[in-house]
């Protein structure tokens, strides 16, 4: 976990674009408004309910996101001499609240989030941790956060941009609120989930930073295996689906592991007792049919 935590620390100081902005944002809401996502909702009905379910609308709020950066916050960014809390915004928000990244924020508001976190987790007080939890979900990775901040291949999405497949006929998003569509084939690549998903440098081998997209190229792609993260995890009825199935989607776990089984009769002799007893012969195969390893996390 440090040496995670140091590389990534390591890749974001790198990798954080220097935005040119009046004032730094003070609240969530200022920081949240230029990706705001909730017009998309009206058109994209069914993709917005998808998207609502997955793991990614509740990237800062699920229960063990919330548990673990309360224990990082208290156990690690307030024990450590050299750390402060407003590193959390380098260390773990650029994945799980990409707009951090994106729009330039006060200190004070990344300290502000990390005591909405703190009481999240843990306060005594119901409707203050529902309270905490309604205002982080704002940070949620929404549909802007794919669609623009990490959508163009070069890292450097155009503003009032969104980036799709392409596959669409002339989408109103220009008339309708003055965005262009712009055709993205990164989308459609693993690369695009690695943005996330990965972590470590390009290059670095599972042996130094293990990762779930360092078991897909070396565990998945070198040995045959020809699928992109979103032909498994984007399978809709018709077309992409934003459902994003993971390990806790029981139907879908299920097509991550082929076993097989077969059992013969057999029998053996019980020494002490002097006696022929029945006994089994099982043979279990397991086979991994994911994409990588599994289970990962
Ligand atoms: C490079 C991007 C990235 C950074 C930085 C990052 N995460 Fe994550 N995190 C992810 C992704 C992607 C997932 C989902 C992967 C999965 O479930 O296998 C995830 C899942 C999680 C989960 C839920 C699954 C689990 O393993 O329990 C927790 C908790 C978590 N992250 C905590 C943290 C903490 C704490 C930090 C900062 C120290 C952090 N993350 C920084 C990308 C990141
Ligand atoms: C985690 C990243 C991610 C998020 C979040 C996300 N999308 Fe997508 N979306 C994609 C990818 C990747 C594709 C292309 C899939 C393909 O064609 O392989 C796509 C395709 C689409 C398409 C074209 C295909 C279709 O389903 O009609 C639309 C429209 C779309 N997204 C809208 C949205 C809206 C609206 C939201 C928010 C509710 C959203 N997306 C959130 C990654 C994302
Ligand atoms: C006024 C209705 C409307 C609104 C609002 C709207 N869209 Fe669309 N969008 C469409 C229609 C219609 C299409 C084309 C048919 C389709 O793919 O659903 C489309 C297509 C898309 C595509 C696929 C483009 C491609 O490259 O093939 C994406 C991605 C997308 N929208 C994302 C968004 C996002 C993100 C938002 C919110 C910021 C949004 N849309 C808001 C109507 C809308
Ligand atoms: C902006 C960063 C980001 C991008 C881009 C992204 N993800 Fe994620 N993804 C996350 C985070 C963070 C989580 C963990 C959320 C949680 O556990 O609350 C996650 C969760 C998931 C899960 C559920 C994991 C589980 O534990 O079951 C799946 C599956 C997934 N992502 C697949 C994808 C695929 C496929 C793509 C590419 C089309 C993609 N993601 C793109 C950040 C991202
Ligand atoms: C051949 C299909 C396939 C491909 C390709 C694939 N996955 Fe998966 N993935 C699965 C299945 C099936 C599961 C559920 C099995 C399990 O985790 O036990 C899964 C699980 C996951 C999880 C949850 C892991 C956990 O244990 O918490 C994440 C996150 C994920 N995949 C992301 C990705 C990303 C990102 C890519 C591309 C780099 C990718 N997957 C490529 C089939 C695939």
């Amino acid at each position: 976990m440090r040496l995670f935590i140091t590389l990534v620390l390591l890749i974001v100081a790198a990798a954080v674009p220097q935005m040119v902005s009046a004032e730094p944002a003070k609240t969530i809401d200022e920081l949240v408004a230029p990706y705001d996502s909730s017009n998309c909702t009206e058109c994209h009905e069914e993709v917005h309910e998808n998207w609502a379910k997955s793991w990614h609308a509740q990237s800062m709020t699920d229960s063990r996101v919330i548990r673990t950066w309360r224990t990082f916050i208290l156990s690690g960014l307030d024990k450590s001499p050299q750390a402060k809390r407003r590193d959390l915004k380098d260390i773990c928000l650029p994945c799980h609240a990409p707009v951090t990244k994106k729009v330039e924020m006060s200190d004070e508001l990344t300290v502000q989030i990390t005591d909405l976190i703190v009481t999240a987790a843990e306060d005594k007080d119901t409707a203050k941790k529902e309270a905490a939890l309604k205002e982080l979900s704002k940070l949620n990775i929404g549909c802007l956060e794919c669609h623009n901040i990490e959508g163009a291949a070069d890292g450097k999405p155009l503003p009032n941009t969104i980036y799709g497949p392409g596959d669409a006929d002339e989408p109103p998003h220009k008339e309708e609120f003055g965005y262009d569509t712009v055709k993205s084939d990164f989308l459609k690549t693993s690369k695009f989930c690695g943005t996330c998903h990965h972590g470590c440098p390009p290059d670095m081998p599972s042996s130094i930073c293990p990762t779930l997209y360092t078991s897909y190229e070396e565990a998945y792609l070198a040995h045959g295996g020809d699928k992109t993260c979103q032909q498994c995890h984007m399978q809709g009825e018709d077309g992409a689906s934003h459902r994003f199935p993971g390990i806790y989607e029981k139907d879908f776990a299920a097509t991550g592991v082929d076993i097989k089984l077969s059992a013969s009769p057999s029998e053996y002799v019980d020494h002490l007792a002097n006696k022929l007893m029945p006994a089994v012969v099982m043979n279990v195969q397991l086979k991994n049919t994911s994409g990588h390893g599994i289970p990962h996390g």
